[in-house]
Order: C-alpha cells, then sequence, then structure tokens
C-alpha cells in the first residue's frame, strides 16, 4: 500500500517531488511486461471504465493497454453523444452508476473541472483523461519521466533545465500541466513561444516565478528554441476555438523541421510533442523530415506513457508489490516492437 492507494488523480498539484519518484520507480518495473518479456496477471478480475467524453486515442488506448497488460479486462464508452450525457444525464448520477460497474475509472471531458466533480460521486478512483483546457496529469508524467530518461542520456537531470513550450499554450493542458510538475524541480528555464492570444495563463507564469523559476515569454521560435534543453511542440487546440477560421489565424505560425533544428537548436536538443501532431500542409508544426533525428522522442513518449499509465494503476490499486509475483512467460511470438 502507497499514499496513492484509494487515490484519485485529478490535478498534478497533488504530487510531491518523492511522489514522482515513487511512480517513475514502478513505472521502470513494468518494462518487461510492456516490452512482452513476461505477462502479470495482478489484476485478473479487475475492471477499468474508460470514460471519453472527447476524441482520444493514445490516451484512450494506452490507458487501456496498460491495464490489460496487468491483467485487468477494459470497457468503454466514447463520445459524448452517445451516452446518456447527451439524454441530460448529471455528472452525479452518472458517476454512482458507472462506479458500481468497475474497480477504477478513466475519464475525458471537455468541460474544465469536470472530471473532479465527477470523481466527488465516484465510489471508485478516478483518473483525470483530460478535462477541457485544464489539466492532464497522465500526460505531464509521462513528459516528465520521458524528459528525465532523455537528459540522462547526456548526464543531465531536471534540476535547471531549459524547457521551451510552444504553440497554443492558452488551451493546451498538458503544457498546463506539465508547467507545474517542472516547477518541482530547481530553478527551471521556461521559454513559452506563443501569438500573443495564446500564451500560457497569467496565473501559471505568476505561479511559476513564484517557486523561483525563470520565465521567458516570446513570439520568435528562433529565439525560443535556441539554447533549450527540450523543445516541447504542441497543436493548436482547434476545438477549443469558436470556429476552424479563427484557429486557422494560428495554424502553421510555429513549424520545426530538420532546417530549423540545425540552424537554431543546440546538437543535443530533444523535441518532444504530446501528439497528436497536425501534419496538413498547412500547419505541420514538426516535419516528418525529423524522423530520424536520434533526439525527436515523441515515440519514446509514447511507449512511456504504457509504462506511467501501468505504474498508476498498480499504485492506485494497491498491487505494484506484488506484480513480479503473478508474472509467467510469454507464449507467443513478441515481434521487433522494442
Ligand atoms: C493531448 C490532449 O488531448 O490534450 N493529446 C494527448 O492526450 N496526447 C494534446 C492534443 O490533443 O493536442
Amino acid at each position: 500500500m502507497s499514499a496513492f492507494t484509494g487515490n484519485h488523480i485529478l490535478s498534478v498539484s497533488q504530487f510531491d517531488r518523492e511522489q514522482l519518484e515513487q511512480i517513475f520507480a514502478v513505472a521502470d518495473q513494468m518494462v518487461p511486461y510492456a516490452k512482452r518479456e513476461k505477462v502479470t496477471r495482478v489484476l485478473e478480475g479487475a475492471i477499468l471504465n474508460n470514460l471519453f467524453f472527447e476524441a482520444s486515442t493514445r490516451t484512450r488506448l494506452s490507458f487501456g493497454s496498460a491495464f490489460n497488460l496487468l491483467g485487468g479486462e477494459v470497457r468503454e464508452t466514447t463520445g459524448l453523444k452517445s451516452s446518456a450525457l447527451a439524454k441530460g444525464e448529471s455528472l452525479y448520477d452518472t458517476a454512482r452508476v458507472i462506479s458500481g460497474y468497475a474497480d477504477i475509472i478513466v475519464m475525458r471531458h471537455p468541460m474544465e473541472g469536470s472530471v473532479a466533480e465527477f470523481a466527488k460521486a465516484s465510489r471508485v478512483p478516478v483518473l483525470n483523461g483530460g478535462d477541457g483546457s485544464n489539466e492532464h496529469p497522465s500526460q505531464a508524467l509521462l513528459d516528465l519521466f520521458t524528459m528525465r530518461k532523455e537528459l540522462a542520456r547526456f548526464d543531465r537531470d531536471l534540476d535547471e533545465v531549459k524547457v521551451a513550450m510552444i504553440g497554443d499554450l492558452a488551451h493546451g493542458r498538458t503544457v498546463h500541466s506539465l508547467s507545474r510538475l517542472l516547477a518541482l524541480y530547481k530553478k527551471v528555464s521556461f521559454t513559452f513561444v506563443a501569438p500573443k492570444e495564446l500564451g500560457m495563463p497569467i496565473e501559471i507564469v505568476e505561479y511559476l516565478i513564484e517557486k523561483g523559476h525563470e520565465v521567458t515569454e516570446t513570439q520568435s521560435l528562433e529565439q525560443g528554441i535556441a539554447d533549450v534543453d527540450i523543445v516541447y511542440q504542441t497543436r493548436i487546440q482547434e476545438e477549443r476555438f469558436s470556429s476552424q477560421e479563427v484557429a486557422n489565424q494560428y495554424r502553421g505560425a510555429y513549424r520545426i523541421n530538420q532546417y530549423v533544428y540545425s540552424q537554431f537548436c543546440q546538437p543535443s536538443t530533444v523535441i518532444m510533442h504530446p501528439l497528436p501532431r497536425d501534419s496538413r500542409a498547412e500547419a505541420n508544426e514538426l516535419d516528418t523530415d525529423l524522423n530520424e533525428n536520434p533526439n525527436l522522442a515523441i515515440f519514446r513518449q509514447t511507449d512511456n506513457g504504457v509504462l506511467v499509465r501501468m505504474a498508476l494503476f498498480a499504485l492506485i490499486l494497491g498491487v505494484e508489490e506484488k506484480v513480479a509475483e503473478y508474472a509467467r512467460p510469454v507464449n507467443w511470438y513478441i515481434g521487433k516492437r522494442f
């Protein structure tokens, strides 16, 4: 049992550094299971309900896969229109009902604060899979876990790290959660590159400064990505704009390709993105010509997401010490996935 057992994961503000280390240590132990070298049945009989009331590919599937990899079963509902919320049911009622069907719930919803409201009425732990523009805690955890690993290749850690976040920082819940988590480290240098109207919310900037970090805001990509350890690119969150036309004004404002990288970044700068990257010609925020760049970490992020989500389930359901006890060898061909 740990401090996580039985608890919700709603916001990154609930974590301290020690807890982060604990999550990352459990995530590291999940590698043989995610790599399919071993199978564990530690959550055999347990049920996860995935409630995704907003578009998702990797968050929904990686939470589901993580639960399956621990031996549990997954039930899901996707889309607001196909759920009873479209019939006027309250979050309270939905939570009371669904929490009778599952041992744990992951929920994504377009309204800020909705997952926390749902969690209040839930009888089982709830994980926030993204609530509007507000927070995306599991993404921030996997991003931080990835940063740690990437920096370790250069004998560096997160204290005094220099990070540039680019794009729609006003609506991007990933950058909101990630900035707050990074603030737990020592003297982080943040550079926020965004169009004037899409800057990082003032309350987050003030929070980072109050915690003793350095914050630079700029509209210049070239200036922002020079001399940083990590470039964290993001997508224009078109679903949060009043119309596609308004979103179109910002699409393609900041494009990173191999030429831009070699021209302006340090040779060791790590490139990250929560994905999906918008690869349409009018956006192309992270060009596919970066795919062979060894510092492009985007697919390591998605692989790490499974490890971190497995760790969260194991810790919340109190089985983190028992995973190996329920392990057995794999019988099938495991391919060249890793
Ligand atoms: C992000 C999200 O949903 O906030 N995606 C994800 O979960 N990896 C980022 C985005 O959609 O741009």
